[in-house]
């Protein structure tokens, strides 16, 4: 049987190129996708996820927006990397579908609550809908298979030196889900700063005939020259949100360890950023499976199958 699952993310480039590797896979049940702040204003990462299931020709998949800005703080939005739409330079088409009436928690919650099985909740963006969710139907999180998200690193940042976007964002709201007791699996900055796509693994995805590889292959045309330019020097541009619907579709491309994580909420330098207790030194149990390595070119063979079923 597929496996039931949510996505709440933030489209979004790599947001996008994740909803591609998951809604025409065979082993995937996308029940619902919601949509968070963070790359882009609530608006516009509402319209994308609308627009790229017009494209993908999934509007039977129920979506709704969800929290307008962070628990509490101002929204930061990351138009520097995903453009003035959120999507780059790619056009999508107009939807033809419309949201549920729902807020993204109601919709999870009704979704969870009516489900026979734990869903398993994706989670690309800040998490501010999700901690919205466990603390407003803490009941429900045991309808909740696995927390599988995008954020965080060891020691790694991008949007300061030890903090990543998704968490910097809402980093009260990471805290939340970090310390909930639901079972997590953190794709984090470690593993996701090897999941590259170089510039010959677009040409191998523009060579696929359909509209989504196209689509794919324009938003990795503006994604890529961010990542060769900037002083971290890497090859390629990094998968991020991709990883998560990877590692639920191949999870033998990884490795991880279980370790404790928290977030930084107070530090004067350090807010956001994800603490991982490597060696054990705080006492603390672990809380979260810590991806650490991908197989790159199994990763990169992976989302071209995926994109090629379009
Ligand atoms: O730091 C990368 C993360 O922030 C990704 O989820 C990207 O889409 C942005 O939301
Ligand atoms: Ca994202």
């Amino acid at each position: 049987m597929p496996r039931p699952i949510i996505i709440d993310c933030d489209p979004g480039l790599d947001d996008a190129i994740a909803l591609a590797m998951a809604l025409r896979a065979p082993t995937l049940d996308v029940k619902a996708v919601t949509t968070s702040a963070g790359n882009q204003t609530p608006q516009k990462t509402l319209h994308n996820a609308l627009g790229l299931l017009t494209l993908m020709q999934r509007q039977d998949v129920l979506v709704a927006g969800g929290a307008a800005k962070p628990l509490m703080r101002d929204l930061v939005i990351a138009d520097y990397v995903h453009g003035d739409t959120g999507m780059g330079n790619t056009h999508l088409p107009a939807p033809d579908f419309q949201p549920v009436k729902q807020t993204a928690v109601e919709l999870i919650a009704d979704l969870l609550r009516t489900s026979s099985e734990p869903i398993t909740l994706v989670v690309t963006g800040p998490m501010t809908n999700i901690a919205l969710l466990l603390s407003q139907h803490s009941e429900l999180k045991s309808k909740i298979e696995r927390i599988v998200f995008m954020g965080g690193g060891m020691n790694a940042g991008n949007t300061t030196p030890v903090a990543e976007f998704n968490i910097y964002v809402d980093p009260e709201a990471a805290e939340i889900v970090l310390q909930s007791g639901v079972p997590l699996t953190m794709a984090g900055l470690n593993v996701t700063h090897q999941a590259l796509v170089l510039p010959q693994d677009i040409e191998r995805i523009r060579s696929i005939n359909n509209p989504v590889a196209a689509a794919v292959a324009s938003m990795l045309d503006f994604y890529l020259p961010l990542y060769l330019s900037h002083p971290r020097g890497l090859p390629g541009a990094a998968m991020h949100d991709p990883c998560t619907i990877a590692w639920l579709l191949a999870p033998e491309l990884f490795e991880s360890r279980e370790l404790w994580v928290g977030v930084e909420t107070q530090g004067q330098y350090t807010v956001g950023m994800t603490v991982v207790d490597e060696f054990g030194q705080n006492g603390k149990p672990a809380n979260v499976e810590v991806l650490t390595h991908i197989n790159r070119q199994g990763f990169i063979d992976l989302m071209v199958e995926c994109v090629s079923r379009y």
